[in-house]
């Protein structure tokens, strides 16, 4: 299998990346990083900073598109930290990191090269998408899968009352990425991680804890008490130090705004789902996103009913078990480390 990722890294987006790199039978071909979490500069330089605690610095990192199709860029510090990764601190060599351009160096002659054999993994705003399939419109046909997380469906949003985060960022993008799925087989339609079965895939302290058991490494304590102001952890594993002090700052965003201590890892089972890891149930729909009201930007319709008779455009994700989300995750941990 071979994968590229799209990536606002962006806590979540961070143990995508992990999920990614742990698999050795996996070629993870690229990942460029898109404006959402944090700018797409500050998203790359994250996303190279997480593949090299992995041990794969081999894997190419772009930077996507600076800026949303159409609104300004908006960044969510408050989320995600001021550089995306919350209270992580990056490995000092981003080797990484090129400064080609994300479309001509990587997805076109990706998808172009092995036809029907890559899958495209988009974990942030669909901006880099839409350009993609405006410069290669056989994109669908190329792709072996496209696999998104993003959008609510008959589930409140998470950035306004009815719009979740990526779809919001980009209305415009996510309108025009649905819109050219309109009327394709349905095997080819990307399929859609919603905050609906996102929202389920949640991490807490007890869950780093055992992740951490998994190591081999200490437990990084990340009680509510003790988390605040804390000083970087040490447990003894950089990987583990660094979902640790990214997810204490998500844990403590999640308090704030009354979820609970801790953490809903969206991208992480958009990630699993890409890779086979996780059984789904899906429905074939047709999706569109509203570009041209402030009071629902960004909010997406699924027609569930089929009221409009519309081609599907999208399978939605509307099913999935929790338990085999983290119990894959923590798979993932031990092959990196051991
Ligand atoms: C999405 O928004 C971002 O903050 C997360 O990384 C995830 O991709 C969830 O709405
Ligand atoms: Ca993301």
């Amino acid at each position: 299998m071979r994968i590229i990722a799209d990536v606002d890294t962006g806590i979540d987006d961070a143990l995508a990346l992990v999920q990614l790199a742990s698999r050795p039978d996996v070629e993870l071909v690229g990942v460029s990083a898109s404006t959402g979490n944090t700018t797409a500069r500050a998203a790359a330089r994250n996303s190279a900073g997480v593949l090299a605690v992995c041990g794969r610095a081999e894997v190419p990192v772009y930077t996507g598109a600076g800026a949303p199709l159409v609104v300004p860029a908006t960044t969510t510090p408050e989320t995600h930290g001021s550089a995306g990764l919350g209270y992580a601190r990056l490995p000092g060599d981003l080797t990484s990191l090129r400064s080609g351009d994300f479309l001509e160096e990587l997805w076109l002659p990706e998808l172009r090269s092995h036809p029907g054999a890559t899958t495209l993994l988009v974990t942030g705003p669909l901006t880099d998408l839409a350009l993609a399939l405006r410069a290669e419109p056989e994109l669908p046909r190329l792709a072996a899968q496209v696999v998104i997380m993003g959008g609510s469906f008959n589930h409140p949003g998470n950035t306004t009352p009815t719009a979740e985060w990526n779809s919001w960022c980009d209305p415009h993008a996510a309108a025009e990425v649905y819109r050219a799925y309109e009327g394709m087989p349905t095997q080819r339609l990307p399929l859609v991680c919603s905050l609906g079965v996102t929202e389920q895939i949640e991490l807490k302290p007890d869950d780093l804890d055992r992740l951490a058991t998994a190591a081999g490494a200490l437990a990084p304590q990340l009680s509510p008490e003790l988390a605040r102001n804390r000083p970087p952890s040490d447990t003894s594993s950089a990987l583990i130090d660094l979902l640790a002090d990214a997810l204490r700052f998500y844990f403590e965003f999640h308090a704030d705004w009354g979820y609970g201590y801790l953490a809903q890892v969206h991208d992480l089972l958009a990630a699993e789902i890409a890779l086979g890891e996780v059984p789904y149930h899906a429905t074939a729909t047709w999706v569109g996103v509203e570009t041209g009201s402030e009071l629902t930007r960004g909010t997406t319709v699924a027609d569930l009913r089929n009221l409009w008779h519309r081609p599907a455009n999208a399978r939605i994700v509307d099913h999935v078990a929790p338990g085999v989300s983290l119990a894959a995750f923590t798979a993932a941990i031990q092959r990196l480390t051991h």
